[in-house]
């Protein structure tokens, strides 16, 4: 079979159309990966292309020994990245666990990145994923012609994860259905794929392991089987500690998100993101900042990916239509939009919060107009 080479189809991980409207990691950062493995002198695993203290200074950010600058991917505690990287380094799997909107895909991403250089090795796990989609498949009209064969099989990302001694993620492994997860268990302990049609199997070679990510609210979907846990090491991404903290990784994100959408620059405007962000913790928390007003939460999720995108929208507006800084009433209708999800309960909740809590509180009457504008 013939690749094409039109270059809007090009092979996962291999040639990155300059146009793309989101690269992947290894492309996006692709100079921090070559500076860091220009400068990195500690040992590196079979097939890892960086040590593991320089992926996880990758993903925490640094300065070189020679004054460059590597910028944080994630922002959280130390730990939690190194544990994650070395787990990577041994026999067992890596399990990313937290709230959605935690960063699991994003970490899950950086880190296939940094080992591994491809990130694309990916298997999306749905209630519906097929068996195949974790093993191998086949070429139909091939099979028909020729019957079971090398050519005939479609190896699924983790057979060539395998294969290649590479890293290969599992997106929300617990929505998968339970039978499906369980084809993990040989791949993941003996490290071998049997392929009984053809009598053979492909073992993994040295280099290879895998993430899978889930999502805490789905426990009681397809909770992992005990067998299949124990192949793995789980760690769990927490929210954010801080207000601050939070502030800092939303403003990080948007700009950076800002820079590849190419909206025109707006000035920042901290103020308002710190303003989303303490919205979207009161409520989550179900408590003011103070400690002094029990809040009802809203059925919706209102994490960092949420307050992200809410600010990235406010920003497009105010460069395309306000007067080219982020106001209140650019960020309203996002606000409104991500609280609000289920109309009847969440708009109570919303109405309540933004009549007793905003619209008393000092220095901002600006911010609680805006809201009650687009709430009527
Ligand atoms: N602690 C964090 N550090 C850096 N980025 C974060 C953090 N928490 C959330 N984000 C951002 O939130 C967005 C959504 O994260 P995502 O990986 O999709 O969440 P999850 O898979 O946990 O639901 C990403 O753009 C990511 O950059
Ligand atoms: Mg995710």
């Amino acid at each position: 079979m013939s690749v094409s080479v039109d270059p809007t189809f090009v092979k996962p991980g291999q040639t990155q159309p300059a146009e793309a409207l989101r690269p992947h990691a290894e492309h996006a950062f692709a100079d921090e990966l070559a500076v860091l493995a220009a400068q990195d002198d500690r040992p590196r695993p079979a097939r890892w292309k960086l040590s593991p203290w320089a992926v996880a200074t990758y993903l925490l950010g640094g300065t070189l020994p020679d004054g460059t600058a590597i910028t944080p991917k994630y922002v959280g505690p130390r730990r939690i990245v190194e544990v994650a990287v070395s787990t990577l380094a041994t026999d067992r799997a890596l399990l990313l666990l937290g709230v959605p909107g935690t960063a699991k895909t994003w970490v899950s991403e950086h880190l296939a990145a940094a080992v591994s250089g491809d990130s694309t090795l990916l298997v999306q796990g749905t209630a519906g994923t097929p068996e195949e989609a974790i093993r191998y498949g086949w070429n139909y009209a091939q099979l028909l012609a020729h019957g079971p064969s090398r050519d005939a099989l479609v190896p699924s990302p983790v057979m060539r994860a395998m294969g290649e001694g590479a890293t290969v993620r599992v997106e929300e492994l617990t929505r998968v259905p339970a039978d499906v997860q369980d084809t993990l268990i040989t791949i993941l302990s003996e490290k071998t794929l049997p392929i009984p049609e053809l009598g053979q199997e492909v073992q993994a070679v040295r280099g290879f392991n895998l993430i899978a990510t889930a999502n805490d609210r789905d426990r009681g979907v397809n909770e992992l089987s005990s067998a299949l846990r124990r192949r793995f090491n789980t760690v769990v991404l927490p929210l954010p500690a801080s207000v601050d903290a939070e502030v800092d990784i939303v403003a990080r994100r948007v700009d950076q998100i800002g820079r590849s959408l190419e909206l025109p620059a707006v000035p920042h405007g901290v103020d308002e993101i710190r303003r989303v962000v303490t919205v979207f913790r009161e409520l989550r928390d179900g408590i003011t900042a103070d400690g002094r007003t029990k809040l009802k939460s809203p059925s919706g999720t209102l994490s960092t990916a949420e307050a992200i995108s809410v600010v990235t929208s406010g920003l497009a507006l105010a460069a395309h239509f306000g007067d080219g800084v982020l106001r209140p009433g650019d960020l309203a209708t996002g606000i409104l939009g991500a609280v609000v999800r289920d109309p009847a309960a969440d708009r109570v909740v919303w109405q309540e919060y933004l009549e007793t809590v905003l619209r008393e509180r000092d220095g901002w009457s600006d911010f609680y107009r805006a809201c009650r504008e687009v709430s009527a």
